[in-house]
């Protein structure tokens, strides 16, 4: 059973039942609806041995030294037979006359990106859409969204899978068996006012594995990318940091009034230079950091990316996706400024797995015991790559090079014939009493504000304390209406969303120390 259509839920599915494994995949829209579908950048990978040690180097100085050096070293050293088998899948690369062309992002010391132009992950889920409706003993199971495991006994020691609650379409709640279980539903950047994240990233798989008892970490290291388009009324559309390698400079209006008056080499007028010596193309933390800070201190609600000074044939061409956006808006690539502020856009931490993507159980049922049959890949997962901070376009990487291990290690290791087991109804003692699902929106909306004002980008422990109490007031809240309703979508989620964003806001109080994504003005 694969929870999730994006990268990694395709790509373990497909191989999985190609292996012969009678698979289902579950999601909770349409195949499409995930965070691959609109990642853009494209995904890094040493496709050559001169490459490996400075990818190795470049992902662990990103992540501040916290990253787990040996699964650095197996994620760069696997990366080039995983983009063979995505090219095996159907999935088309740009190349130029000298092999991949490849770009540059942020903390990359060499260009070492593939990319289709500006719509990589559009391209890999196309591809594996196509293998998966055309792949044997493959079930795919749309607007189908898992509700919660079924453990095999809740009160042992070392857990077990047996199945799992789906929401059918017609709001019923299906109970499955299932030997194997791999979660494989993205992020949650919705529990954020402003994200670059597609609506079905609410953080669903997270909740549903720790509520089981498997282990989650890093909650703290929440990304936010800097440049998402700032135009207000308008969901903030991701402007790829590959634009940034392509030459694009931030600046601020004061930045950006000098430069037009007085001409010269833009990079010398952006703001980033007084942040950092790799000026606009540093790492993500630092960028949309310093890019928070310039925002409070000038009091304007964005920065500007400058294209103006680039070849504008050429970057209409290599960015079709974001040329066209900008156009809906009356904003020409390569020849206007284009409004950017960060916005929530990657969860660093999440189900903590080894180097097959199985899950841990929780330290509060037993330290560091693997969860058999439980399996977490893509951005669910706390793999130990990103450390402190996820280096650009590590993700579908780390995505692709997990879902392959993952795959081999279910294929390995699971029983025949099981799974057969006598499973219990979901509620079968029902409902408590019916009560009113009206509060579930404001309950959303009163969670962004919480999330984005108080476990932001820069945190304060007051706030953090703050935070803490109102998610506990709104966790009684949706718990009362979970217990009180039959479940739909929006309470599954809404239930989701308090739970993950308490992990998030928990993380983030017992970090003491500022490192990577994690700013705390309280702590030095
Ligand atoms: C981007 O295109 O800027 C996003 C790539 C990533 O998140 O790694």
């Amino acid at each position: 059973m694969v929870v999730g259509s994006g990268i990694a839920g395709l790509f373990v599915a497909t191989r999985c039942a190609r292996a012969g494994l009678s698979t289902i995949v579950v999601t909770k829209k349409n195949l499409s609806d995930s965070s691959t579908n609109w990642a853009q950048g494209g995904i890094a990978a040493a496709m050559s041995n001169t490459d490996y040690q400075a990818h190795i180097d470049d992902t662990i100085d990103a992540g501040c030294g916290l990253s787990d050096p040996k699964i650095v070293e197996m994620v760069v050293r696997e990366a080039s037979n995983r983009i063979e088998d995505l090219i095996s899948s159907g999935v088309q690369f740009d190349s130029n006359e000298d092999g991949f062309d490849l770009t540059l992002e942020g903390g990359h010391s060499s260009r070492r990106i593939l990319h289709s132009k500006d719509a990589t992950g559009a391209e890999i889920e196309r591809a594996l859409i196509i293998e998966a409706r055309e792949s044997p003993n493959l079930e795919l199971l749309e607007s189908h969204m898992a509700v919660d495991l079924i453990l095999k006994d809740k009160s042992a020691e070392i857990k077990g899978i047996a199945g799992i609650w789906v929401l059918t379409p017609d709001e019923v709640v299906k109970t499955i068996p299932a030997q194997s279980i791999i979660i494989a539903t993205g992020g949650a950047g919705h529990i954020y006012r402003q994200t670059t994240n597609p609506p079905v990233a609410t953080g669903d798989g997270i909740a549903m594995a720790h509520r089981a008892g498997a282990k989650v970490r890093d909650l703290e290291f929440v990304q936010f990318h800097p440049t998402a388009l700032a135009l207000s009324g308008e969901r903030p559309f991701l402007i790829s940091e590959a634009l940034r390698g392509h030459g694009a400079i931030l600046m601020t209006s004061e930045n950006l009034a000098k430069w037009e008056s007085e001409g010269g080499e833009p990079t010398e007028y952006s703001f980033m230079l007084n942040h950092d010596t790799r000026g606009s193309l540093a790492t993500r933390d630092i960028v949309a950091r310093a890019t928070d800070q310039e925002m409070k201190e000038t009091g304007e609600n964005c920065v500007w990316l400058v294209t103006s000074h680039l070849d504008k044939e050429e970057i209409q061409q290599r960015f079709p996706t974001i040329r066209s956006r900008l156009k809906k808006n009356g904003l020409e690539l390569g020849v206007d400024p284009i409004p950017v502020a960060p916005a929530a856009h990657y969860m660093v931490g999440g189900i903590s797995v080894d180097e097959n993507g199985l899950a841990r159980q929780s330290p509060t049922f037993s330290n560091e015991i693997q969860y058999p049959g439980l399996y977490a890949i893509g951005e669910v997962a706390c793999t130990g790559l990103h450390g402190a901070n996820r280096l650009a376009s590590n993700s579908l990487l780390e995505a692709v090079v997990f879902s392959h291990r993952c795959a081999e290690h279910v294929i390995a290791n699971i029983a025949p014939g099981g799974g057969n087991e006598e499973l219990p109804e979901w509620r079968a003692e029902g409902l408590s009493s019916l009560v009113e699902h009206s509060p579930l929106r404001s309950d959303r909306i009163a969670l962004q504000s919480t999330m984005t004002d108080d476990v932001g980008l820069v945190k304060r422990n007051s706030r953090l304390q703050r935070a803490q109490r109102r998610l506990e007031f709104l966790r009684e809240e949706v718990e009362r209406i979970w217990r009180g309703s039959l479940p739909t979508q929006e309470v599954v989620e809404l239930r989701n969303m308090v739970h993950v964003s308490r992990l998030v806001t928990s993380a983030a109080i017992n970090r003491k120390e500022n490192i990577g994504l994690h700013h705390n003005l309280d702590c030095d």
